[in-house]
């Protein structure tokens, strides 16, 4: 034999113990396979061992190729057979298989039901000529209140219904500061939509969520009129509502418009019949709104002798939970796939 240490012919019977017992421990066709090369492949254990036979006395030779030629066969024949017992249990596998069962479908996303209505409400108006803007959810009460006209003193900024993170800083209550911020950053003609999260000191049940969406509506030019801003509004609630649906004014009050108006429309559920979604009255109330109050204007530096404009604000969940006859607004923020999944599209 070669240098101390274990002498070639045991190596051998080493691993012919140990790779017999790893093959028929291969549990698939991949377990096999690490198997076959490690002990079978090319630089697997058993050609590494047979690298030694240089090593040996020349009258030792033809024995221990013989005992390599045998282990190399057993270890073949064993991988064979287990190669043919995993197949059969593959086969066994396959006729206890229903091939008739529908497959399953790939993972989709989706919008959620409120961003889609986001997204059909900007892009509606997006034919009008308004673009998408953002504005930042924690505002300075001077932007949330002041700007528009509202005083720190109306019921509005009472710490009762509104988050104050500071003196002056609050999580904004509507997303009306955002009309200030774009005023103040460009020159008329403005035309933007505004999506964005508010929060209010609201409880959280079925209707009403401390956090919820709005959408702002805000176009400032030269020679804007009332007309204007009706046939906008008409225009929207046609291409979003049906073109059946017809659109009401209401007299309203917001300090930041001057005339104020809530708008109304046909209810889209019972065509006006009367039913519980308008609560027997035939319409549904779907925005705030109103021309912009030339205070507004002075406030953010624009020349209120200049312009005139309008703004709106709408609940864009509301509208989801009335079109999709959603029944509780905690649904919308649950994130439950179950109930979600019925609006991917
Ligand atoms: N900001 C008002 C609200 O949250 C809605 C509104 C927006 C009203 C723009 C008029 C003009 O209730």
């Amino acid at each position: 034999m070669a240098s101390g240490g274990v002498s070639l012919a045991d190596r051998l019977q080493e691993i012919r113990d140990e790779a017999l017992a790893d093959i028929a421990a291969a549990g698939d066709a991949e377990q096999l396979e690490v198997a076959r090369v490690r002990w079978l492949g090319r630089s697997g254990e058993l050609s590494d061992a047979m690298s030694g036979m240089r090593d040996l006395a020349p009258a030792d030779r033809p024995a221990t190729g013989r005992l390599a030629n045998e282990v190399k066969r057993a270890l073949e024949a064993a991988y064979e057979g287990r190669e043919a017992e995993l197949g059969a249990d593959d086969e066994a596998d396959a006729s206890s298989r229903d091939l008739t069962l529908p497959g399953r479908r790939a993972w989709t996303g989706g919008a959620h039901p409120v961003t889609q209505v986001v997204d059909e409400i900007c892009e509606i108006f997006g034919e009008l000529g308004f673009s998408r803007a953002a504005g930042p959810e924690i505002e300075t009460d001077w932007y949330n209140f002041t700007a528009l006209g509202i005083p720190l003193d109306h019921p509005a900024a009472d710490e009762h219904d509104t988050f104050w993170l500071d003196d002056h800083v609050v999580l904004r209550t509507h997303t009306s500061p955002v009309q200030a911020r774009v005023m103040q950053e460009h020159e008329p003609p403005i035309r933007v939509v505004v999506p964005g999260l508010c929060y209010r000191r609201d409880p959280w049940d079925a209707s009403h969520a401390p956090a919820f969406e709005q959408i702002e509506g805000l176009a400032v030019d030269e020679g804007i009129d009332f007309v204007e801003f009706r046939a906008a509004i008409d225009f929207f609630v046609r291409r979003f509502f049906g073109s059946g649906v017809r659109t009401r004014f209401r007299a309203s009050y917001f300090p930041f418009t001057e005339p104020s108006a809530e708008v109304d429309v046909t209810c889209f559920l019972c065509d006006g019949a009367g039913c519980s979604a308008c609560k027997r009255t035939g319409w549904i109330e779907i925005m705030g709104s109103g021309m912009v109050d030339p205070i507004v204007f002075e406030e953010c530096g624009l020349d209120p002798e200049r312009y005139t404009g309008y703004a709106f604000g709408m609940g864009p969940a509301r509208i989801a939970m009335l079109r999709y006859r959603i029944p509780d607004i905690r649904l919308l923020y649950e994130g439950d796939v179950g109930f979600l999944e019925q609006f991917a599209r």
